[in-house]
């Protein structure tokens, strides 16, 4: 099936190449102005410029081919060479009635395409904070669009777990407790089934160890020296860590068992999940035939005692700086791991697409890497590699989104901030239960936060509101929610006394039944364009829109009035709307209550 604006397209390609010209000048657009039509086709004007002739003659003549088009209801000429359509009621009708057998609302699928989406980007021993939440709550509606599209699709957390950072808390851990049988060279045992630390000891001690390796100006060189000596201690046990060396590899393993549990559990309260939860530290195993592969096409080369491969091109307008692929002393970096992981993607799946999505500040490091990956030859040529860069989530101040005491916001301060707030907004309904208040406020608290992440444009930076994202008004997830639930009540109402008879939606008779079907139609366009331009944030536009309609709808026809051949129609057009409302929300990543 084809989306409803390429079917009048393509009559009007037709009609300009019946008249003799090129059919690129039919193409068909949404209306600029609603008002006075609802497409448009602006092809005459640059007709005009290659055949030489008045647009408004050329417009003339593809408009009389189409006058007898059961497409169109109005097809007029508006100077100086528009074409104005306004498309019939039987044909509408008819398209709309069509999807409502199909499961896929008309899109053209894309099947069988492989696609890594790497998102999350957790770090292990950290906390999540609100910088991880546009990874998160973006990627994972990237990735289920592309799964709706019947691709092969597989998400990837890719952790941090194999950084300094992991020298640092491993430091500390040593500074604390000097007697734990892991630094112990002589031991030969076995080391502790269960931690001996929290997750919550974990993010005390990574700020306590970075804090460490800092001294401000006034230090005296004693103090200076103390922290250049824990630098490099750390340093040193995350190369031990990288030669795997007894002890602080298994140390390491605790770490990162305690804190996968964790990210584990607050991954869920985001409704985020992973099908893979590889990490940096996967890799290495590939990093080796890498820096070979390197070393033989000569493009490897040493700098500074780094190892780097030259990534310039002769179109940059900037200076783009080597990439790093090995550091001083052998030991792996950023750019080490994620070149490393990219062999290791192409040989366990040899994807067409991989997408990242990241903090649009890392983009430099993204073109270094994906430069470097396909000059070494370590994925295939033609696969594409996307980097998708985050705008910041902001305060009102124009900075991070801090929490109260002016720290850095955790993710799940965060989420109960806002669930706290819609609850507040709820209390107003007084026949609710306590507990199902509760569970509905979590219910409608995600939406808010997933709506508005994903409403903003990705690569903007937003500030966060949210008294205005928990609105049950305006372009808010609760809003969409709420007419949501409106439409389920209707129906549950119906169905309660009635069944339905016929499952067809009739032509419509008021201009706000129209204009319901017109939106219908579109679903199946917008979620193409979500789909290719990796933009979740344009199915959140239309759902706002569709739930305009439907609540001017609402208000003007007596739904469950009318009389009897109206009324099946009415329930059918809003069992496809339900269905709409409920693949949109499940493809920006939450879900409806049963009632709110
Ligand atoms: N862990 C990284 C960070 O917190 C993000 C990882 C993004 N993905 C990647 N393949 N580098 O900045």
């Amino acid at each position: 099936m084809k989306s409803i604006i390429i079917l009048l397209q393509e009559k009007i390609e037709k009609a300009f190449i019946d008249c003799g010209y090129d059919s690129i000048y039919g193409k068909v657009i949404n209306s600029n102005r609603p008002d006075l039509c609802e497409f448009q086709c602006d092809g005459a004007l640059a007709a005009a410029k290659k055949y030489k002739k008045a647009p408004f003659i050329i417009a003339e003549e593809v408009v009389s081919k189409c006058k007898n088009c059961e497409e169109f209801e109005k097809i007029e000429v508006i100077k100086p060479g528009f074409i104005n359509i306004n498309i019939s009621e039987n044909f509408l009708t008819n398209y709309c009635n069509s999807i409502i057998n199909e499961e896929k609302f008309g899109c053209k699928m894309e099947k069988n395409k492989t696609v890594i989406i790497d998102y999350g980007g957790a770090n292990i021993a950290k906390p999540l904070h609100v910088g991880h939440l546009r990874p998160a709550v973006i990627g994972e509606s990237i990735k289920r669009i592309h799964r709706f599209f019947e691709n092969k699709v597989i998400g990837d957390v890719h952790l941090g777990d194999w950084g300094l950072q992991m020298g640092l808390v491993i430091e500390e851990l040593k500074f604390r407790h000097p007697d734990w049988d892991y630094f112990n060279e002589n031991f030969n045992g076995e080391y502790p089934k269960e931690a001996l630390f929290t997750v919550t000891d974990l993010e005390e001690i990574y700020p306590c160890a970075s804090r460490k390796t800092k001294v401000d100006e006034n230090a005296t060189e004693e103090e200076k020296e103390k922290a250049n000596t824990y630098r490099e201690n750390a340093r040193k046990n995350t190369a031990y860590l990288q030669e795997k060396k007894k002890g602080y590899y298994d140390l390491w393993k605790k770490i990162v068992e305690i804190s996968v549990e964790d990210l584990k559990e607050n991954y869920k309260k985001l409704d985020v999940d992973f099908d893979l939860w590889l990490g940096e530290s996967d890799s290495q195993e590939y990093v080796e035939p890498m820096v070979q592969k390197m070393k033989k096409l000569g493009i490897l080369y040493e700098s500074n005692g780094a190892m780097v491969v030259d990534v310039q091109e002769p179109n940059d307008t900037t200076q783009i700086n080597p990439c790093m692929v090995l550091k001083t002393g052998g030991v792996s970096c950023y750019q080490t791991t994620d070149l490393a992981t990219l062999m290791q993607r192409q040989s366990d799946f040899n994807p067409d697409e991989i997408i990242y999505v990241v903090d649009k500040r890392q983009e430099l490091h993204f073109i270094q890497v994906f430069r470097c990956a396909k000059k070494s030859d370590i994925i295939n040529k033609n696969s594409k590699l996307i980097f998708i860069g985050l705008g910041t989530v902001n305060g009102k101040d124009g900075k991070p989104f801090k929490s109260r005491d002016g720290g850095v916001m955790r993710l799940e301060n965060l989420i109960a901030e806002v669930n706290q707030k819609v609850y507040e907004k709820m209390n107003a309904s007084k026949e609710m239960k306590e507990e199902e208040k509760i569970e509905i406020s979590k219910i409608v608290g995600l939406a808010a936060l997933k709506y508005a992440d994903l409403s903003n444009q990705i690569s903007k930076d937003y500030i966060f509101d949210i008294d205005k994202f928990t609105s049950f008004e305006g372009k808010t997830g609760p809003y969409i929610l709420y007419t949501l639930v409106r439409i389920k009540s209707i129906l549950n109402k119906f169905y309660e006394k009635n069944t339905l008879k016929e499952n067809k939606i009739l032509k419509p008779k008021e201009d706000i039944e129209k204009q319901i079907l017109l939106k219908i139609s579109k679903y199946s366009q917008i979620l193409e364009e979500s789909y290719i331009e990796n933009a979740p944030s344009k199915i959140c536009t239309y759902l706002y829109e569709l739930a305009e309609v439907f609540n001017s709808y609402y208000q003007k026809i007596k739904i469950l009035q009318e009389n009897f051949d109206r009324l099946d129609s009415n329930i059918v057009l809003l069992s496809l709307m339900k269905r709409i409302f409920e693949n949109g929300i499940y493809l920006l990543g939450f879900k409806a209550p049963e009632r709110m």
